[in-house]
């Protein structure tokens, strides 16, 4: 018998600029970290391979510059996403409003089959900054993700690694249940 085909998933990140969306995704699959900030450009991916109620799964974690923004990318790097991590930073309430934003903007672009039930994640990066300066509590997040069609809510740190594995572990099921 033939070896079964892997399940490709295609995930992608958006979020405002400096909010952590590259420095999670080389955590996730790299387990590296740096403090150094490079600005994506354009856009980037990077392959995952996981065992999913076991079945062998590449996911595809597509990352993009948070400056860029409104088509400017082209549509070929939301079509076709299985599920869209909205990140943003913990202690920038800016980057947290922009999160509505974000999501329409997707939801516009992408175009999905049905918008109503596409599985959005919502993370919380950077909480490993001193309590003092955080600027969104983990209630009004969890509120704002209920409202907006229960969406599941993770705080992380990628510097830490602390969260990342439990988040991107829902993204692949619920990216999983596309297919
Ligand atoms: P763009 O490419 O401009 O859209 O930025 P981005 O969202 O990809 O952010 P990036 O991962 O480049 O991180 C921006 C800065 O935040 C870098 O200096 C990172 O080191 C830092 N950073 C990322 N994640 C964390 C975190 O969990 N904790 C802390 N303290 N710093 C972080």
């Amino acid at each position: 018998m033939p070896p079964k085909k892997r399940t490709m998933l295609k995930v992608v990140i958006l979020g405002d600029s400096g909010v952590g969306k590259s420095s999670l995704m080389q955590q996730y699959v790299n387990n590296k970290f740096s403090t150094q900030y490079k600005a994506t450009i354009g856009a980037d991916f990077l392959n995952k391979e996981l065992t999913l109620e076991g079945r062998k799964v590449n996911m595809q974690i597509w990352d993009t510059a948070g400056q860029e923004r409104f088509q400017s990318l082209g549509l070929a790097f939301y079509r076709g996403a299985d599920c869209c991590v909205l990140v943003y930073d913990v202690n920038n309430s800016k980057s947290f409003d922009a999160l509505t934003l974000w999501r329409d903007e997707f939801l516009l672009l992408a175009n999905p089959r049905d918008p109503e039930n596409f599985p959005f994640v919502v993370i919380g990066n950077k909480v490993d900054v001193e309590e003092s300066k955080r600027a969104v509590s983990a209630k009004r997040a969890q509120a704002f993700c209920k409202a907006t069609g229960n969406i599941p809510y993770f705080e992380t740190s990628a510097k830490e690694d602390t969260g990342v594995d439990q988040a991107f572990e829902t993204v692949a099921r619920n990216a999983m249940a596309q297919v």
